[in-house]
């Protein structure tokens, strides 16, 4: 099985947890992509469905495919949401961030009863940090707030290359909410808590792409099938 169809099988699997009249949160990368196709046409089939996505991407392929959206002002509690992933841990820590969509992403998580990972293999890690980490801070100060970022990772025990993300067009990426990202390749983040502790305490860092604490399953597609992370009792359940 190729990396997408992980993807696709994560994202199958994934619609046994919807359940019409729920008000659900769409995510943004890939993998939450092929949920929000599959969704599609279950919600043209008649399933009922308020929904809050965690980007204009999200907002515009769902719009599209005729489902109906809400704003979290609208709809400040959510149900469940479903999103990808960079990386996840065997604690459900995820890296997320790397469409940029961290920051309404983890505004929608958060707003939700229940949050549903979908991944390919390729995510799951023993420890977060191979992928960067990415981090939004708002455009003013940008050099200082790197340096900050910069001084107190290293003391929640993080180091490596802190790179602006640049857009296709070469300049620097914008959020949809109009920050920059910095990615911070720190290969190895031991302690994720202190690291999100620390760049908690910059104050040009708007949010950072650790969740933690916050996805309550995630669903693993691999080449031998699906398996399932839960956070509550930390069991992995193969199928
Ligand atoms: C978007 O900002 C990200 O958090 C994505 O959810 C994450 O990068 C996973 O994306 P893919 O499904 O494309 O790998």
């Amino acid at each position: 099985m190729s990396d997408d169809e992980q993807k696709i099988a994560a994202a199958e699997r994934a619609l046994q947890y919807v359940e019409s009249g729920m008000k659900l949160g769409l995510g943004t990368g890939t993998t939450a992509a092929k949920f929000v196709d599959l969704l599609g046409p279950k919600v043209q089939a008649g399933l009922e469905l308020t929904c809050v996505a965690t980007s204009e991407a999200t907002q515009a392929r769902a719009k599209a495919l005729g489902i109906r959206m809400s704003t979290l002002d609208e709809t400040p509690f959510l149900d469940l949401t479903i999103d990808g992933a960079d990386q996840l841990d065997g604690e459900l820590h995820l890296i997320k961030g790397g469409g940029g969509a961290l920051l309404r992403e983890k505004i929608v998580a958060t707003s939700s009863d229940r949050m549903i990972v979908i991944a390919d293999a390729s995510k799951r890690v023993e420890m977060l940090g191979s992928h960067p980490l990415p981090v939004e801070v708002v455009r003013f100060g940008l050099t200082a707030t790197r340096n900050t970022v910069i001084a107190l990772a290293s003391d929640a025990g993080c180091e490596g290359e802190i790179t602006l993300r640049q857009g296709a067009d070469g300049k620097p990426f914008l959020t949809d909410s109009g920050n920059y990202i910095l990615d911070c390749a720190f290969g190895r983040i031991e302690e994720p808590e202190d690291l999100d502790d620390a760049l908690k305490m910059v104050p040009g860092v708007v949010e950072n792409g650790l969740f933690l604490g916050i996805a309550d399953l995630a669903i693993v597609a691999g080449p031998d099938g699906i398996t399932l992370l839960s956070a509550k009792d930390n069991d992995n359940g193969d199928d």
